[in-house]
């Protein structure tokens, strides 16, 4: 044990990460890596709740897993597991299903949306906060990087473990959260969100012509009509982009080339295109090294289950102790 402060996590089960993914929170969480203890779980229990392949679940675990190792999370120095192979996720939530009113997760932003697609809404997703709870409580995270979309789960968290402690004595660590350095990357489109159900985003370990397929349909400043109209890089999502991939020092003359109109919007997106590619190029080669072992894989995975279990297990060796259950 070491007396860094603890990290953790959660990701969708997507397959292959996007641009989005690793902007909004990959990048930081490899950046956090040396200085930080860091749990991050793929939240497999999380993705159960809608139709699914039980096959294809199990390649989109496999490629979220590739992506999250190739882009530098790095299993000798985070653990890095499946939520489902560590029992102890679904057995806290359960027990915290006594300090959760059901008002709390009716209010949930997220509830409402989602429920609103079902004609029979699974009880998941009502309850989905509180498995997230009890991912974050059992590690001991001092601090949880989330997208602004789960700061209301990470209130509710935290509003979980207040209860808890009340009720069964201090113990559970109120976290923090960690809003997203890279902030709210917008897709392509310029409209929504980056998200692959969108396709307004290009995956981590799409090839050259790939990338610049998908980026050449990037929205630019709309009153940019004529390629003589100067441009507004203030307004502009490739623009916000460029600030993100492209190297800093180009940065002035992207801005300038644009408001001056001494570049094209296609040409500017080249350049665009170019910085990803170069970003991703590492990804790619780690990828394909991984992909061809698959069974290394899932061992690593598994090797990142036992050490997470490690913690989990104590964890909740406290609560049932305190809860009761067990003999003091
Ligand atoms: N709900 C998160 C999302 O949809 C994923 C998640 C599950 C998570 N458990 C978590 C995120 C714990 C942070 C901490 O993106």
């Amino acid at each position: 044990m070491t007396d860094k402060k603890i990290i953790f996590s959660g990701v969708q089960p997507s397959g292959e990460a996007h641009l989005g993914n690793y902007l909004g929170a990959f990048r930081q969480w490899v950046d956090l890596q040396d200085d930080y203890e860091g749990f991050y779980c793929i939240v497999d229990e999380h993705a159960v709740m809608g139709e699914y392949e039980p096959t294809d679940l199990q390649h989109r675990i496999f490629d979220m897993a590739v992506s999250l190792y190739a882009v530098g999370l790095d299993p000798e120095r985070s653990v890095i597991f499946v939520q489902s192979h560590v029992s102890e996720h679904t057995e806290l939530a359960w027990l915290f299903n006594a300090v959760t009113p059901v008002g709390a997760l009716e209010r949930m932003t997220q509830y409402k949306d989602k429920s609103a697609r079902y004609e029979s809404v699974p009880s998941g997703i009502l309850n989905y906060p509180i498995l997230q709870a009890a991912d974050i409580l059992l590690y001991h995270a001092d601090v949880v990087p989330v997208g602004e979309d789960q700061q209301q789960h990470l209130e509710l968290t935290r509003e979980i473990a207040r209860k808890w402690n009340a009720r069964f004595g201090d113990y559970l660590k109120e976290p923090e959260a960690l809003i997203g350095t890279g902030g709210r990357i917008m897709g392509l489109d310029g409209k929504a969100k980056m998200s692959k159900s969108l396709g307004n985003t290009v995956g981590i370990l799409a090839e050259p012509d790939e990338v610049w397929a998908q980026v050449r349909t990037a929205v630019t400043d709309p009153q940019r009509v004529k390629l003589t109209d100067p441009g507004r890089p203030e307004v502009c999502n490739v623009f916000s982009l460029h600030k993100l991939v492209t190297d800093a020092a180009k940065i002035p003359d992207i801005d300038h080339q644009c408001r001056t109109a001494g570049r094209g919007c296609i040409d500017c997106k080249r350049i665009l295109a170019d910085s990803i590619i170069e970003l991703f190029r590492p990804f790619r080669e780690r990828a394909d090294v991984l992909r061809a072992d698959p069974a290394e894989v899932w061992a690593a995975l598994s090797r990142g289950a036992d050490q997470a279990r490690a913690v989990a297990a104590d964890t909740m060796r406290e609560v049932r102790s305190r809860m009761g259950m067990t003999p003091t």
